[in-house]
């Protein structure tokens, strides 16, 4: 077999019991066996700071070295105030830094989100679409996984318990990793 594919997922949420990492842990159940997926927690990531940018914290440092060394990423977002949290774009700021050392260039990427909402995230969905264009990132266009009223279908242990939303993360998943080795030729 060819080594497995290392796929980077973060979530944009820092609560502990967190929908959204629970799409992550999802997805690592439903992974096919070519790729492995690393769960990076953005907590003690600082407020992004331009001054330090040249002297980067260690969180930083090794959150940018993380993405260097993943062949994709996924991330999964909550959608806060319809827009993306304040934690993940902070986090996408500072990797994407100094000017010339974007940790993104290049990578392919794909966007889950989960939302107590009817709309599961769309809104920060497509403004995430927009970040990744400024870092040059090339993100799975389909399937959406917009998981919406995710207090339904993801029990109280953080596991996933709805079908339908396991099929469609196994098939974002196939097409992610299809996507990326596509990129590599
Ligand atoms: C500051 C804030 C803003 C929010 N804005 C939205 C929103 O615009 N759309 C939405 O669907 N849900 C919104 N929500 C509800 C989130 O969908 C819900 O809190 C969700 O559980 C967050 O994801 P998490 O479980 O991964 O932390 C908001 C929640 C917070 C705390």
């Amino acid at each position: 077999m060819d080594e497995q594919l290392l796929i980077l997922g973060f979530a944009g949420s820092l609560r502990k019991d967190s929908y959204n990492r629970a799409l992550l842990q999802a997805a690592a159940e439903l992974l096919p066996d070519e790729a492995k997926l690393e769960i990076f927690d953005l907590e003690g990531i600082p407020p992004f700071n331009q001054e330090l940018e040249k002297q980067m914290p260690e969180k930083v440092k090794e959150f940018k070295a993380k993405i260097r060394a993943a062949d994709a990423i996924l991330i999964a977002t909550p959608e806060h105030n319809y827009s993306v949290p304040g934690v993940l774009k902070n986090a996408i700021d500072w990797a994407s830094r100094p000017y010339g050392d974007n940790s993104f260039e290049g990578k392919p990427a794909a966007i889950m989100s989960a939302s107590t909402g009817m709309l599961g995230g769309a809104r920060a969905q497509y403004h995430l679409r927009q970040i990744f264009v400024f870092l040059d990132m090339h993100s799975v266009n389909r399937l959406e996984v917009m998981v919406n009223f995710a207090s339904q279908k993801i029990d109280e242990q953080g596991k996933l318990t709805d079908d339908t939303t396991k099929k469609i993360i196994k098939q974002l998943l196939e097409s992610l990793i299809a996507w990326t080795k596509r990129l590599k030729k």
